[in-house]
């Protein structure tokens, strides 16, 4: 198969990780970084024999030979890169959210459609195996009719008023920070693997610290800044460390979950619980090559990651025999994996009968997450229920 020619804006947290599942596909090079941290971009270029640098991503988007473009920058900045990306016709991987509201993610969604371009968006998370288990379980009718999905996304690296990042901010990361952050991951998860739409929500949203100490200077994602509190302006914090919501799925479907970013000690807690009128399967990122199986009549079980095990429509999410673990870095490879095979094969979205789709999930996913967020946003805002739009 030929290997694509690909480019990554970006080279804090995700521009490192991109990098090197982009690599371990072994279906596409990595010819161009861009960044605004020209220092960081070129340590990360040198590691990895990446021969271009540029503090401009124009420059690179000028370049025919480069045919797809991974944006790893603020969420702020999604917009535009994406949109530049696609007059310039390139096929564009967008790390989440889309953008910070539902114009700008159905105005990329129209112009995705209208240059016939591949398009993504980064909701990795789908692609641990035991998550694919869960819902290929679900496909294949073992849990039943799904009543009720719940769950959480806890992390604590904001817990302290001297934590700082530019997902405080409402100019970097838009007007939602832990829904927009990691409630939207936990959304696509959720939707995904129960085969369901959110359709009405009501959602609670809480700042803890009003006012955050913000560092002279700034570090990368989850980089602690040791001394903060010696050189800091206090400044006024108006995103969200928390959210609560319910939800329903249409009929009968409920559901609830929060999210947060001041639970000490879940460092990235991801919990996904679905009850069915069979059974019910249970997941946590903290333990991902598990999966809990809860029955009424039966005893309950845990099964562990092993291939052989698994549901046929499960297995091409492992690409490692049981009792070796598949986390988080290789949730992007498998990504970026159909991303590439639907660059070289014009027909990968076709799925024969028992293979594992090829989907993943398009700037029209990132658009949905985005409108549930709007609502989240507007339900906080007239303490009340509001309707998720199907988009
Ligand atoms: N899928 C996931 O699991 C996951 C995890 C973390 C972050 N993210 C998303 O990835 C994105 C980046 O987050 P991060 O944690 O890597 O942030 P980060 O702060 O670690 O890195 C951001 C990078 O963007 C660069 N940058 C900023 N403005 C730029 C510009 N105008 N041109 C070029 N480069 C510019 C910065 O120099 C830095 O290198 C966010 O949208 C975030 O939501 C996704």
């Amino acid at each position: 198969m030929r290997r694509v020619k690909t480019a990554i804006v970006g080279s804090g947290f995700m521009g490192r990780v991109h990098l090197e599942a982009i690599r371990r596909t072994g279906a596409a090079d990595v010819v161009a970084i861009a960044s605004r941290n020209r220092a960081a971009a070129e340590k990360l270029a040198g590691e990895f024999g990446v021969p271009r640098v540029g503090s401009e991503y124009g420059n690179i988007l000028a370049d025919p030979a480069i045919e797809s473009v991974h944006i790893c920058t603020p969420n702020a900045q999604h917009f535009q890169m994406a949109k530049d990306a696609l007059g310039a016709g390139k096929h564009v991987l967008c790390e989440k959210p889309l953008g910070i509201s539902t114009d700008e993610g159905r105005e990329l969604s129209r112009l995705a459609r209208e240059r016939g371009v591949r398009n993504c968006v980064c909701h990795n998370l789908r692609y641990y195996p035991m998550v694919q288990q869960m819902r290929a379980m679900r496909e294949a009718g073992e849990l039943g009719e799904i009543l009720i999905v719940e769950g959480n996304y806890a992390q604590d690296w904001l817990l302290y008023d001297t934590d700082w990042n530019w997902r405080v901010t409402t100019e970097a990361g838009g007007a939602s920070r832990c829904l927009a952050d990691i409630g939207s991951h936990w959304c696509d998860m959720a939707e995904h693997v129960a085969g369901l739409r959110i359709t009405a929500i009501c959602t609670d949203l809480q700042i803890f610290h009003r006012t955050r100490k913000q560092p002279r200077t700034t570090g990368e994602t989850f980089a602690k800044i040791a001394g903060a509190a010696q050189d800091f302006r206090a400044t006024e914090v108006q995103t969200e460390d928390f959210g609560a919501t319910i939800f329903q799925m249409g009929e009968p479907t409920r559901g609830s979950f929060t999210a947060s970013q001041v639970s000490a000690g879940r460092k990235n807690r991801l919990y996904l619980e679905i009850h069915g009128i069979r059974a019910s399967a249970a997941w946590s990122q903290e333990r991902p090559d598990e999966l809990w199986i809860g029955k009424r009549d039966m005893p309950n079980g845990v099964m562990v990651k092993d291939p052989a095990l698994m549901e046929p429509g499960a297995r091409a999410y492992a690409d490692l025999p049981g009792g070796h673990s598949e986390g988080y870095g290789s949730t992007f490879k498998q990504l970026f994996r159909r991303f590439y095979a639907s660059i070289v094969n014009e027909k990968a979205d076709e799925r024969a009968a028992g293979e594992a789709a090829m989907e993943y999930p398009s700037f029209d996913d990132g658009l949905r997450q985005l409108a549930i967020l709007e609502a989240e946003l507007k339900s906080h805002a007239q303490r009340g229920w509001v309707g998720v739009p199907a988009v």
